[in-house]
């Protein structure tokens, strides 16, 4: 490694929001610091540099954002020598404002831009006026031959595709994290190969919509057939996926193999073909059920999970009805349900006024929230009396004398600390489900 502007002992917090892209980010720009002598601190106020990886997707993640800002101003007035940084879709979204809502900030970068983070944050040590600001996107960059620092463990991510092009018209991740670019499939086996070697066994390969992707003559369910070669890895998850970009091909590849697991978070927003049109989603309610019925059919006893917003512009009380509908018929294993949040400089933000009153948009999402806890509920309970077999990831959170792993298909689920051996992390174990939540299974291992 070349020692150029290496500074031993500089040590770095990096602080995640968002989605799981954002949580390898950290992962990417910690590496990249890291062969530049920066280790990383356990917490902020061990800190010499303080990044913050931001998330735009709706306002509230900005809010948390802007709070968590003006908190760490307290801290920077004690130490001013502390570097604060924002990264990530804000960055790239709010650098104007954030210049002006948080001033104290030194340095704002876009997702693009983690590459340069060292020479950038060299700058900031030099400079004690304007923040450093480089937010520029890039059509090619793919973060090609860098190391992610990735958090020790059993299960990590590879970014397999950066950037979007589908344009949802609510949505700003096209507009922040730039045009769709898939991974070079040399660079995706390389780490998935490193990650093996290093003990992990689980990894999770990431993309905004991550079956489109393509990369040369390699589509997804070419690269997944690689990387299920990989000896070492013996979970291969996925997400997020894009209905109309789900192939025959892709769906018998998943049945293939036993190392793709039994779970797939497919993204609906809504059973109204009318908002579904109005959000530029490529599909109708029957095409997607029909995709559903595919992917059941090939693959029995796969489990789902799905994205809904409600209270999109123009959302009938019918429109609203049909997306209840979709989720009796679907029937996912659980949902993340969310409120519409309009975001400057959509499709939406320009087109399409924010009509709902906020308590309709709130009643609904509580309504479909409680049908979903239902539905989830009677899946999960369903389960009781199956064995499923689990990954143990390690203590429980809730009672140390417990473990607790993933089930193939997803379930996070908690048994008693066998007392005749010692299970580590990575070990697999077949676990006889005696209880459920609408969230948990619990049970008891059989071997
Ligand atoms: N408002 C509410 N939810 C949104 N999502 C994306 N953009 C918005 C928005 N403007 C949701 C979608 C997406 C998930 C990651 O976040 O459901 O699938």
């Amino acid at each position: 490694m070349p020692n150029v502007g290496q500074r031993p002992g500089r040590r770095v917090f990096i602080e995640t929001y968002g989605c799981q892209m954002n949580l390898a980010d950290s992962e990417l720009m910690g590496g990249v610091l890291s062969t530049r002598g920066y280790t990383a601190a356990p917490n902020h106020e061990e800190a010499d540099v303080i990044l913050i990886n931001t998330c735009a997707v709706r306002e509230r993640a900005e809010e948390r954002v802007f709070g968590r800002l003006s908190y760490l101003l307290r801290f920077k007035n004690e130490r001013p020598e502390v570097i604060l940084g924002v990264t990530g879709c804000m960055a790239e979204r709010l650098r104007e404002v954030i210049t002006e809502r948080a001033p104290y900030v030194d340095l704002v970068i876009g997702p693009d831009a983690y590459r340069r983070l060292p020479e950038l944050l060299e700058q900031c040590q030099e400079s004690d006026a304007d923040p450093v600001i480089d937010v520029k996107l890039d059509r090619e960059e793919t973060y090609k031959g860098l190391q992610p620092e990735r958090r020790p463990g059993i299960s990590g991510w590879v970014t397999v595709q950066r950037g979007c092009d589908k344009f949802c018209t609510f949505c700003i991740v096209p507009f922040v994290r730039g045009r769709e670019r898939g991974v070079a499939p040399e660079e995706i086996l390389a780490q998935c190969r490193d990650m093996a070697a290093r003990g992990y066994k689980e990894v999770t390969l990431l993309g905004q919509t991550v079956n489109s992707y393509r990369h040369e003559d390699t589509d997804f369910a070419d690269l997944l057939e690689e990387v299920v070669k990989i000896e070492g890895i013996e979970r291969v998850r996925f997400t997020s996926p894009y209905p109309t970009d789900f192939t025959p091909k892709l769906i018998a590849t998943m049945a293939k193999h036993d190392k793709i697991c039994n779970y797939l978070h497919l993204p609906l927003q809504s059973g109204s073909d009318q908002t579904l049109e109005t959000m530029k989603r490529l599909y109708t309610s029957e095409e997607f059920f029909k995709l559903v019925d595919d992917i059941r059919q090939a693959i029995p006893d796969i489990a789902m999970s799905t994205d809904i917003i409600v209270g999109f512009p123009g959302e009938t009380d019918e429109d609203y009805q049909k997306t209840v509908d979709a989720l009796e018929r679907i029937r996912f294993d659980f949902g993340y349900l969310f409120k519409y949040s309009e975001r400057d400089g959509t499709f939406a933000s320009r087109k399409l006024p924010d009509t709902l009153d906020e308590a309709t948009k709130g009643s609904r999402l509580a309504a479909l929230i409680k049908r979903q806890e239902a539905i989830s509920a009677e899946i999960f309970k369903g389960r009781i009396g199956s064995t499923v077999r689990v990954m143990v990831e390690g203590e429980s959170r809730r009672d140390a004398n417990d473990l607790c792993g993933r089930s193939d298909d997803f379930k996070m689920t908690v048994f008693p600390r066998p007392a005749d051996r010692e299970l580590k992390p990575g070990d697999f174990v077949n676990v006889r489900i005696t209880d459920a939540t609408s969230h948990t299974l619990l049970g008891e291992i059989i071997d």
